[in-house]
């Protein structure tokens, strides 16, 4: 079999978005258009894939990073889609096999649609084989010119003459192309038309003109071929891709009480009688047990939370582990590296920040543990603050098991607190305390009294 190489366009400016990132680096529910369009590519199990890169170059190579069998290459300046695919001469040169070229800011092409792609180019044994669709509104799309049911070129909406306007069958920019010919043939490319651009399209009439062949590939679901050229078509792309998600979520068992307003990144995942209340942000990675219920205005983001765990409103989650049983908010904020055991409590208004509770242990209110380890069990009062900074460095405060650390106590790190030990309230812990015992660390109460009455007569020369 013949190997297939990807090429996917991605070095446009993206005029339209008006961005300073990259247009393919945009993100569709959590995933950047360009990494949409690598994982449909990947499942052709390419030879090679190359991405055309140029404006923002550094950006979107950084973003791909190294993956094995990935090229990049630049096109500078950027002259037009025909131009882009040139490009990649440098890599494909001495390569033979089929050519799948596709966009970076096509973000909802189907693996299936890929194979169908690459059937029909070869079963035709087309020299070109382009995706097309037939959409109620092609406005701004290049259309498809048949000439007695056969393709016989493409023309662009600027360049396309009023009846090629009422056309209805547009390009999708996803071509296969066979090798052999392929870049001798983009060479013939001219640029006589609105933009001055070389327009990869142009390759069709070419190749007909030449008497090659060119066939198409018509996809059934139009949504599928959506290019985003501005935020408007993101939003609504994004639109779809989110409620398709939502669907998945709610056939697999979880509730949504209003799936309008759940905004559940493609990548997570939710496990069955979970109950989700709206306004909630499920981001990146994220992984939700079975039989939680996640309350309004929550937000977590690459967090991976238990079974039967009860997140309650407004509360914040980022890069930490929940275990199941346990119980956050409402308003409580996880800051990265932040691990709850089962069973444990995160009340209203605390803060842990890579801090760890073990099984059972309850911080309930009003609290900021960072850098710190609590053990199974143990009491953390209202008002707690570990002094984890000293203004340059960052230091670590350990509680053993079962301790109790008394209300509004403050714990200055580097220190440790015992098993079983106690903290009286309104403490500031300076050394370790063992276990066992007691630390107070507070300033003795003093009793004045019949204070106030002495005061309430002041001397009578004064009056
Ligand atoms: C293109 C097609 C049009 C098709 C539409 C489908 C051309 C001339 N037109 O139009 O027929 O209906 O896609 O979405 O191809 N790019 C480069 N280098 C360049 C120019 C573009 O890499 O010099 C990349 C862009 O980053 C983008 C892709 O190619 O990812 C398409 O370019 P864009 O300018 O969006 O083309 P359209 O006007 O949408
Ligand atoms: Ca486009």
């Amino acid at each position: 079999m013949n190997p297939i190489h990807i090429v996917i366009l991605a070095a446009g400016k993206g005029t339209r978005m008006q961005s300073v990132a990259p247009k393919v680096l945009h993100r569709v529910s959590g995933v950047a258009l360009v990494d949409r369009v690598l994982q449909a590519a990947l499942t052709l199990n390419p030879e090679t894939t190359t991405v055309v890169i140029g404006h923002e170059a550094d950006k979107v190579r950084r973003h791909l990073g190294d993956r094995p069998g990935l090229f990049t290459v630049v096109q500078e300046p950027q002259l037009g889609t025909g131009h882009a695919l040139l490009q990649a001469e440098p890599i494909l040169k001495d390569r033979s096999g089929t050519v799948v070229l596709l966009s970076g800011d096509v973000p909802l092409l189907t693996p299936a649609t890929l194979q169908a792609l690459v059937r029909t180019h070869r079963e035709a044994a087309a020299a070109a084989t382009v995706v097309t669709a037939v959409v109620p509104r092609p406005f701004g799309y290049g259309r498809v010119v048949r000439v007695d049911g056969e393709i016989a070129r493409i023309v662009e909406e600027r360049d396309a003459a009023p009846p090629e306007r009422e056309i209805r069958e547009i390009n999708s920019g996803i071509y296969a192309f066979d090798l052999a010919p392929l870049f001798e043939a983009l060479r013939g490319i001219g640029a006589a038309n609105a933009q001055a651009e070389y327009y990869l399209p142009d390759l069709v009439g070419i190749y007909r003109r030449q008497g090659r062949a060119v066939t198409t590939w018509r996809v059934t679901n139009a949504d599928e071929i959506r290019g985003i050229n501005s935020r408007s078509e993101l939003a609504e792309v994004s639109g779809m891709v989110r409620q398709a998600k939502n669907e998945e979520l709610m056939a697999a068992g979880v509730t949504l009480i209003d799936p309008a307003t759940t905004y559940v990144d493609s990548g997570v995942q939710v496990g069955p009688d979970t109950v989700i209340h709206p306004c909630v942000h499920l981001e990146g990675s994220t992984r939700i047990g079975g039989a939680c219920e996640i309350h309004s205005g929550t937000r977590i983001v690459n967090s991976t939370v238990g079974d039967r765990v009860t997140l309650l409103n407004h509360s914040v989650v980022v890069e930490s582990t929940i275990a199941a049983g346990s119980s956050i908010g409402p308003f409580a904020h996880l800051r990265p590296g932040s691990v709850v055991g089962s069973g444990a409590r995160v009340g209203n208004f605390v803060e842990l920040k890579n801090t760890s509770l073990g099984d059972g242990a309850k911080a309930n209110h009003l609290a900021y543990l960072g850098d710190t380890i609590v053990g199974e069990r143990s009491n953390i009062g209202a008002g707690t603050i570990t002094c984890n900074y000293d203004g340059a460095r960052k230091h670590r405060t350990v509680i053993g098991t079962g301790a109790f650390v008394g209300s509004n106590s403050t714990l200055v790190a580097p220190v440790t607190i015992g098993d079983r030990a106690y903290v009286a309230a309104g403490s500031a812990v300076t050394q370790d305390v063992p276990a066992d015992a007691l630390a107070i660390g507070r300033a003795r109460q003093e009793i004045k009294a019949d204070w106030v009455t002495r005061r309430a007569q002041p001397a009578r020369s004064e009056k």
